[in-house]
């Protein structure tokens, strides 16, 4: 959460005093978020959920990915990138990062299998993935691509918001995300069928409130949809987005170009002028120099957050892929050609990388003292590690 204040408790008491917290009445504040959030993200449909985990979701069921479909995941994210490709009834297939921390194209590449339909590049920790990449791979192999830009809301590369340049992107705005409702998320993509399926994986009784459509048949889905609440926060929030993401960018290239002297190898950034500039992050020798580093620092090993590397997701790693046996996608025999193994000292190059790359988180509000006292510590860290 970087910033929150009256302007959201007011616009949470406008909702609250008007008695309209249902999504569905007319020209309602959810509705506004998704026009105004379309637009900023250049994407045709946009649709708040309850969450980034169910904005994956309902994109993955709306592109019709499901059993017998592999989707590619990186061996770095938070688990729920993965566990979306079980809920769809799909398996998700681990592939390496690169030292930028996010999917290497060419690991991706060599990754595809008969079954391989998808792939989900994640846009960690604000950094870019290589889109033109990941795209000419996508293209030569027909895969769909699903932006996860759950960490990277107001991101972009190379001019285009990130999320929307695959097949459809998803967004969390839970506490921890550039733009917060507390809990919350978005999908968006250009697809028409795409995203009339997925609004049905959001709320698929939703057309009591809006209307039967003739030519789209519903279908049942757990629905995960969004409040007036939650829509009432988010068009403060975006109102505050541009100035944040401004002032991250700059804070992240002043401290790059001071302390571009120490020796300090920066990870490779893919769309520096583009990308959230959240953390500024750098790839150090080995593993002992990153932790001496992350400690003199106050920065994170990418690898030790305990929640982002495949080796610790449960659910994934001990195939209890739903909440019942006869569902779960590990034992359909739709999946019976998929890969569903994930074998010891499988992606060892993302863990060596992991070991090795620390991250420094930036703040938009930061002074620039503050800024300054800052680097003088990445300095001092780089003469005493390296
Ligand atoms: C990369 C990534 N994907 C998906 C999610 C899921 O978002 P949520 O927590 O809103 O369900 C997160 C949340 O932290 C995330 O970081």
């Amino acid at each position: 959460m970087y910033r929150v204040g009256q302007k959201e408790v007011d616009a949470v008491a406008r909702v609250l005093l008007s008695g309209e917290l249902f999504r569905y009445h007319i020209g309602g504040e959810c509705e506004r978020f998704e026009k105004r959030y379309a637009k900023y993200v250049g994407a045709k449909h946009c649709r708040m959920t309850s969450s980034g985990t169910t904005a994956l979701t309902a994109v993955l069921g709306g592109l019709g990915l499901g059993p017998g479909d592999e989707i590619i995941v990186p061996a770095q994210t938070y688990m729920a990138t993965a566990i979306s490709v079980l809920s769809v009834g799909a398996i998700p297939i681990i592939v390496d990062i690169d030292e930028s921390l996010t999917l290497c194209p060419q690991s991706v590449d060599e990754a595809v299998g008969p079954q391989t339909r998808a792939v989900i590049p994640v846009h960690m920790w604000g950094l870019s993935c290589d889109m033109d990449g990941l795209m000419a791979v996508a293209r030569k192999h027909d895969l769909l691509v699903i932006e996860d830009a759950c960490q990277a809301v107001g991101g972009g590369y190379e001019g285009r918001k990130l999320g929307s340049i695959g097949h459809a992107g998803a967004f969390s705005f839970n506490y921890y995300k550039n733009m917060t409702a507390g809990e919350g998320g978005a999908f968006v993509t250009d697809d028409d069928e795409a995203a009339a399926r997925a609004a049905c994986m959001v709320d698929c009784c939703s057309f009591y409130w809006t209307g039967r459509q003739e030519d789209f048949r519903p279908f049942a889905a757990t629905g995960s949809r969004a409040s007036e609440i939650e829509g009432a926060l988010m068009n403060v929030q975006l109102d505050r987005l541009p100035s944040m993401i401004r002032a991250l960018r700059k804070q992240k290239k002043r401290i790059l170009e001071e302390t571009a002297d120490t020796g300090l190898t920066p990870a490779p950034s893919r769309s520096p002028e583009w990308e959230c500039g959240a953390q500024v992050v750098y790839t150090l020798p080995s593993e002992p120099a990153a932790d001496a580093f992350a400690s003199l620092t106050g920065g994170t090993v990418t690898g030790k957050t305990g929640r982002h590397v495949f080796t610790e997701w449960d659910p994934v790693l001990d195939h209890q892929g739903a909440h019942h046996p006869a569902l779960n996608p590990y034992n359909l025999p739709q999946n019976r050609k998929c890969r569903r193994k994930y074998p010891k000292g499988m992606c060892q190059r993302s863990l060596d990388i992991l070991s090795r790359t620390v991250m420094i988180g930036n703040h938009p509000d930061r002074k620039r003292a503050e800024v300054t006292a800052l680097i003088k510590r990445i300095n001092q860290a780089a003469a005493e590690v390296l």
